[in-house]
């Protein structure tokens, strides 16, 4: 197989890859070659049985049994090539080899959550090692969003209520772009994540030190920075003052904020951490709730750094 990518589609990165290619070109040669003989006897035979005189009439020729039998049949065949050759691949992208490991995917507005077997999580960044089959149980928070991998040639739907399931075996160590394939409102284009795959041994270590809140001997503010990038929070809150879809974290704390109701609050570590568990509660003037509720997803060191972070945030 082409190693490098192609015009149509980047390079091949998992174990089904090759296969979903080779169905792909098949078909894209045969339509190719088939139109070209179409368009080219349409273009012959305007030509050669144009009306030449007014007086010519259109030939009684009005069916021929042996041509019409050879195109029902080709096509026919064709047709079955593709079905079995599909059903077959499709079947192998369906089944979950035996022995996978279980993944935890969420969507929602507008980015991925993943849950591994020990308890870790990620924010958009999925971590997976090389050559071992990962079985991702995916659903969605809020609104219908899809998981894809053009490397892989994974795709799959995201819903809400309901958990669907896909698989795939990366080939080589990197990093593979994912995107929501699902237009899921404003942010839909920004709802970006990566696969990283990495060897068997460096996953397990990171699968180690990740069961752990924050680096270990890491001061939190820095560990607060870390999560910011790592946690997604960068999607919507700068920290260089620019507004953006929510305030920025730039000299925040410990300034009166105006809140959507009318009312006012202290930026202080309380209010930090009810905006970060609970977005909906206190919205600030001007700005949507579109913020999710990180619940479940930070565990209390971490939210203790991103607070620690935000306060080193001053003018
Ligand atoms: Cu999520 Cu588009």
């Amino acid at each position: 197989m082409n190693e490098e990518g192609t015009l149509y589609l980047p390079p091949p990165s998992s174990t089904i890859a090759g296969e979903v290619d080779s169905l792909f070109y098949f078909i894209f040669y045969a339509s190719l070659v088939l139109f070209i003989l179409v368009m080219s006897a349409t273009a012959f035979f305007i030509f050669r049985y144009r009306r030449r005189g007014k007086k010519e009439l259109t030939s009684g020729v009005a069916h021929n049994t042996r041509l019409e039998i050879l195109w029902t049949i080709i096509p026919t065949i064709l047709v079955f090539i593709v079905f079995i050759w599909g059903f077959k691949t499709y079947l192998k992208m369906n089944v979950v080899p035996s022995g996978a490991i279980e993944i935890k995917g969420t969507g929602q507005k507008w980015f991925w959550t993943f849950d591994y077997p020990n308890g870790a999580n990620t924010v958009n960044d999925l971590i997976v090692p090389v050559g071992k089959p990962i079985k991702m149980l995916l659903s969605s928070q809020d609104v219908i969003h899809s998981f894809f991998v053009p490397d892989f040639r994974v795709k799959m739907d995201v819903l809400p209520n309901r958990y669907t399931l896909t698989w795939f075996e990366a080939t080589k160590t990197g990093e593979f772009e994912i995107y929501c394939t699902e237009y899921c409102g404003k942010g839909h284009s920004e709802m970006l994540g990566k696969v990283i795959v990495k060897s068997e041994l460096d996953y397990n270590s990171w699968l180690e030190e990740s069961a752990m809140d924050i680096p270990e001997g890491m001061a939190l503010e820095d560990a607060g920075a870390q999560l910011y990038q790592s946690k997604a929070c960068v999607t919507c809150h700068s920290v260089d003052g620019t507004p953006g879809v929510a305030p920025s974290f730039k000299g925040r704390y410990g300034e009166m904020e105006a809140l959507a109701d009318g009312s006012q609050i202290l930026v202080d570590e309380n209010y930090l951490r009810e905006s970060i568990l609970n977005p909906q509660a206190k919205v600030v003037a001007g700005y949507q709730p579109v913020m999710p509720t990180y619940q479940g997803v930070l565990k209390n060191r971490q939210i203790d750094a991103l607070i620690a972070y935000i306060k080193s945030l001053q003018d």
